[in-house]
């Protein structure tokens, strides 16, 4: 990224971190200010201290979770206390944007390398903790091939409805987020209290970059050589289905690179019908509960990974199966030219 951008999205961070503080006391039951049972029984508030300032330690409850492999950790003193740390919460039967948080924070930690487990952590927090026991999650890590350095956590509901409040990834359950859960990511330097919210389902390097930059205090962009705009290669491929695709679907799926976490969706439109491929890639989960037999098989074959349902409109599945299509065709065309590319 140029320096320009860096310097823009610097000023975003800058402008960005006391919404945080703002959204978190939007959400936090328990705070003096906000009036809720546990507020009203409080003495008056005491004088702030460094230990009691937002987003340091008096501000994380240091409650019990259990990871995935049946360790008993506190999650302020074992998960953040000196930490640089990357947080989402999940639950492993959610078929929406979960399973492409996963494995979008899958491709972040191999972009990240070595530094996840040491320099940063990766914690995801089940929000279903009696079906996601450390044995559940377990089998869910693996199948997205996260390593080490992240671990998944379950625990207490009460106690974990406390940490998704106090770290502002709670939201309140209605018909249209029935699970409250939030597609974000809680990115936190512990030690320098800095902590700033992302989306989850960014483009994975960018993801990498932001997380490595922000954790480091933006200190090691300063030798990045200064480039400039006029240098800049033009931008391809910014049509809606390839968006979508890069977006919403390359964490899982490649188009003539080989399986991933999903089958390779390389020919995918000659195989299957149109009107199929639509609703398929529209409601997957509703096709797979109707036993669907193509959905039955495929579903056995990916070990149980979800092919999730991303809430997409009518128009974002023409364009994405348009790009499909195109990208067929253009492999199709390398392959006539060349028969040693695939
Ligand atoms: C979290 C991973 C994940 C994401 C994100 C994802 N998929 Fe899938 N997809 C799968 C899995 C796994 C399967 C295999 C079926 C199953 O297990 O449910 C699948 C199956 C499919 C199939 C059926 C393939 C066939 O042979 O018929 C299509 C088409 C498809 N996905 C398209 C998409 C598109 C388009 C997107 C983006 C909008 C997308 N997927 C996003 C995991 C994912």
């Amino acid at each position: 990224m140029t320096n320009v951008s860096w310097t823009i999205a610097a000023a975003f961070l800058a402008a960005a971190l006391p919404d945080i503080g703002l959204a978190h006391g939007e959400h936090h039951a328990g705070t003096p200010r906000d009036g809720t049972a546990e507020a009203r029984n409080q003495p008056a508030a005491p004088a702030a201290s460094a230990a009691n300032e937002r987003w340091r330690a008096g501000h994380f409850p240091n409650v019990p979770l259990l990871t995935h492999e049946g360790r008993t950790v506190r999650f302020y003193d074992d998960l953040l206390k000196g930490k640089r740390v990357v947080i989402n919460v999940i639950y492993t039967e959610c078929t929406d944007e979960c399973p492409l948080m996963s494995a979008r924070l899958a491709q972040v930690q191999k972009l990240l390398g070595e530094s996840v487990g040491k320099a940063i952590f990766f914690h995801s927090i089940s929000i279903d903790p009696e079906r996601d026991t450390p044995a559940v999650l377990k089998a869910y890590r693996e199948k997205f091939g996260a390593g080490p350095g992240w671990l998944f956590l379950t625990g207490n509901k009460e106690d974990i409805t406390r940490v998704q409040k106090k770290l502002g990834l709670w939201s309140r359950t209605d018909a249209y987020d029935p699970d409250g859960h939030l597609a974000s990511l809680m990115i936190g330097n512990e030690p320098n209290g800095q902590w700033m919210r992302q989306s989850a389902v960014d483009d994975p390097r960018f993801l990498a970059t932001k997380i490595s930059t922000f954790l480091a205090g933006w200190k090691n962009q300063r030798d990045v050589p200064r480039e400039s705009y006029a240098q800049a290669r033009p931008i391809e491929g910014l049509d809606a289905g390839s968006y979508l695709f890069r977006t919403r679907c390359a964490a899982c799926h490649t188009i003539g690179n080989g399986d991933a976490v999903g089958p390779d969706l390389l020919g995918v439109t000659s195989i299957r019908e149109r009107s199929w491929l639509a609703r398929y890639i529209k409601t997957p989960d509703k096709v797979l509960a109707e036993k669907d037999p193509v959905a039955t098989v495929l579903f056995a074959k990916y070990r149980g990974v979800r092919m999730p349902n991303l809430g997409l409109g009518d128009g974002d599945v023409q364009a994405l199966i348009r790009y499909l299509e195109a990208q067929t065709a253009a492999s199709r065309q390398a392959q006539l030219k060349d028969p040693a590319v695939r």
